[in-house]
């Protein structure tokens, strides 16, 4: 709780929090293999990150908090570290998530859940029913997604509403695309974060971060802790967003 905790700092009350963030999950992998254990490992302590992190954010009052978590290129990797990635995740839907009910947090998936196992996409609709009526912070889990994806996506819906004539051609409007997308109704993220040192958006909220300021952190997911959170809203808060204005 480091933001709390330095009240009394007056360089801490300065820093503004995001109404939405976005944080790519980068470095499970490599943390592992430092430590020579299987890239398993890696995620099972990302998981660890993930939940703390989630808290903090809720705690100091981000509104909508979107972590990467398994992207539509994912699937490449070997099966090993597919069907581990998968059993975690089952794991954390069958219990982990119960946590953020304290916290009122609204859980929600984005990306196209159809490729999950029966299993993980009825718990994913079981999280989302069951927090759907919270009033706290909307977690957004991106899963199977790719921002790409997302955007063939909305065209088709959109194309096929042309063509039935629900909708005019004349009436696509940035407005409109946004609203076909999964984060349909949510403000764009103000501030992304990628650890791990690489400076990559990686097919992760293309459309939305069209105005998003950028900081990349130099620690490994796993080893991200709620003190380079508070360093990464500093320099957010210091940056001077014009939105292409001047
Ligand atoms: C990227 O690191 C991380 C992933 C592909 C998985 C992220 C998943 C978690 C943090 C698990 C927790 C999530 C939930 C929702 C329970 P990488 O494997 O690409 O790392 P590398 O670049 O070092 O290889």
């Amino acid at each position: 709780m480091s933001l709390f905790n330095k009240k009394s700092d007056e360089k801490s009350l300065q820093v503004k929090i995001p109404l939405h963030l976005g944080i790519i999950m980068d470095g499970n992998g490599r943390w592992a293999q430092k430590r020579m254990l299987p890239r398993s490992a890696g995620h099972k302590a990302g998981a660890q990150t993930f939940r703390k992190i989630t808290r903090y954010c809720s705690n100091i009052g981000v509104k909508y908090l979107t972590v990467y978590a398994f992207s539509t290129e994912n699937w490449k990797r070997p099966n090993e570290e597919v069907s581990a990635l998968m059993n975690l995740f089952k794991s954390y839907l069958e219990e982990a998530l119960a946590d953020f009910k304290d916290d009122s947090i609204v859980v929600r998936f984005i990306g196209d859940k159809s490729q999950f196992s029966d299993e993980l996409q009825n718990l994913m609709v079981k999280n989302e029913e069951s927090s759907k009526d919270r009033d706290g912070m909307v977690l957004n889990i991106a899963m199977n997604y790719g921002s790409r994806d997302e955007i063939v996506r909305a065209v088709k819906i959109i194309s096929s509403k042309v063509k039935s004539g629900e909708l005019n051609e004349d009436d696509i409007t940035e407005d409109i695309i946004s609203s076909y997308l999964y984060t349909s109704g949510q403000p764009d993220p103000d501030l992304i974060i990628r650890p791990s040192g690489e400076y990559r958006i990686s097919n992760f909220l293309l459309w939305q971060c069209a105005y998003s300021e950028f900081v990349i952190m130099n620690k490994l997911w796993p080893d991200f802790t709620t003190d380079d959170l508070d360093e990464a809203l500093e320099i957010f808060s210091k940056r001077n967003r014009r939105f292409g204005g001047v």
